[in-house]
């Protein structure tokens, strides 16, 4: 009954409003080079990164999560009650198996009325999240959805592992969705998944299939292992095809592009895209020098940035990009509203 009367409306989704939050303690490359034999030029020159957030002891995903949450909420002027569903796209939830960290963020936010659940799609989480959130919006049954990406990806690295630990960062941000009758927002996109490269990044132990044992502790198989080149390989090649398939999907072609939001992984992955796709560095939003790889956080930072630091106007067309373990992928063509 609901869905027949959203379907004889005209209705579009948009993004009301969006917030980040990013833990205060800085650390620089010159900081990991005294934990593994890297280098700060190391580093820069074959990902681009040059510092990372890590969060604080007594901060979690949740909190992270709530931070931004909160902040987008009131960009938007929606109050907690009025929401409707959060989803929190994450892979380093509060708690490996239950609750979802999304029932602690309705929780803490105060979303009485709000049905929570977690998402891993792991750095294309934010991506699923929005894409699922937008059908809520989209299909009339809900009017008010926050979609937060957050991650405390430093809990899980190996600081012995010179191949990962230089990479990642802890933060989080988020966007709130709400129905509008301008047309706009979710033009189209693309999810897609091939889980033969499983093992390419994964976390070994601590699920079902190997549960926690001192052995698993003693081998380390509670941090994130990684086939690098296979990751990179992935990577340059699903991000432009993705793109371009959401593109035609929406009967768009990349020369349509104002900006494109990739995932913030390595500054070499993004060009290696960019070149593909011949788009020039002002369409590319770039901020993983930073904050390095944010996981599912890292496309809703970037996206909150370029939106504050007047990146996006009112009409442009946003592409965002994700892709990570899985592995996964996911791409969104946005028309902003303003
Ligand atoms: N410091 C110094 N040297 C290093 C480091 C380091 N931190 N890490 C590796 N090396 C060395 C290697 O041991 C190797 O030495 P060798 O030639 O003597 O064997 C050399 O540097 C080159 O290693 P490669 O792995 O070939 O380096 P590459 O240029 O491929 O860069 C990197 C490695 C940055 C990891 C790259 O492969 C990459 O970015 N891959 C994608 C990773 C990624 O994006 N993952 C996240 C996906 S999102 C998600 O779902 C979480």
């Amino acid at each position: 009954m609901i869905l027949r009367q959203a379907q004889d409306e005209r209705r579009y989704v948009r993004i009301a409003g969006w917030g980040m939050y990013l833990p205060e303690r800085v650390m620089p490359n010159t900081e990991v080079e005294q934990l593994v034999d890297t280098s700060d030029e190391w580093i820069r020159a074959r990902t681009g990164i040059g510092e990372r957030r890590i969060a604080a002891p007594e901060e979690s995903t949740c909190s992270l999560a709530v931070q931004a949450g909160r902040r987008a909420l009131d960009r938007a002027g929606v109050t907690p009650e009025e929401l409707d569903l959060i989803i929190v796209a994450t892979c380093t939830p509060d708690y490996s198996n239950m609750p979802a960290t999304a029932s602690l963020v309705q929780h803490a936010l105060g979303a009485t009325r709000a049905g929570a659940f977690d998402l891993n799609a792991v750095c294309s989480g934010f991506l699923y999240g929005l894409a699922t959130g937008s059908q809520f919006i989209l299909n009339g049954v809900h009017k008010a959805v926050l979609i937060i990406g957050a991650e405390v990806f430093t809990r899980i690295l190996d600081w012995t592992d010179r191949s990962t630990c230089v990479l990642f960062g802890d933060a989080a941000g988020a966007v709130v969705l709400q129905p509008t009758s301008e047309p706009g927002g979710l033009l189209s996109f693309v999810l897609g998944s091939d889980g033969s490269g499983a093992c390419s990044l994964y976390v070994p132990a601590g699920g079902s299939r190997r549960p926690a044992s001192h052995e698993t502790v003693e081998a380390r198989e509670h941090y994130v292992k990684m086939q690098g080149r296979d990751v990179f390989r992935f990577a340059t090649r699903v991000l432009p095809e993705s793109v371009v398939q959401a593109l035609e999907k929406a009967g768009l072609t990349t020369d349509d592009i104002d900006l494109l939001i990739p995932h913030q992984a390595n500054v070499r992955i993004i060009d290696a895209a960019a070149r593909r796709l011949k788009l020039h560095d002002e369409s590319v939003f770039v901020n993983v020098e930073r904050y390095g790889n944010t996981s599912a956080a890292s496309i809703p930072v970037a996206l909150c940035e370029a939106i504050d630091g007047g990146r996006v106007g009112a009409g442009d067309t946003l592409v965002m990009s994700g892709f990570g373990a899985g592995l996964s992928w996911g791409t969104a063509v946005w028309k902003w509203h303003g």
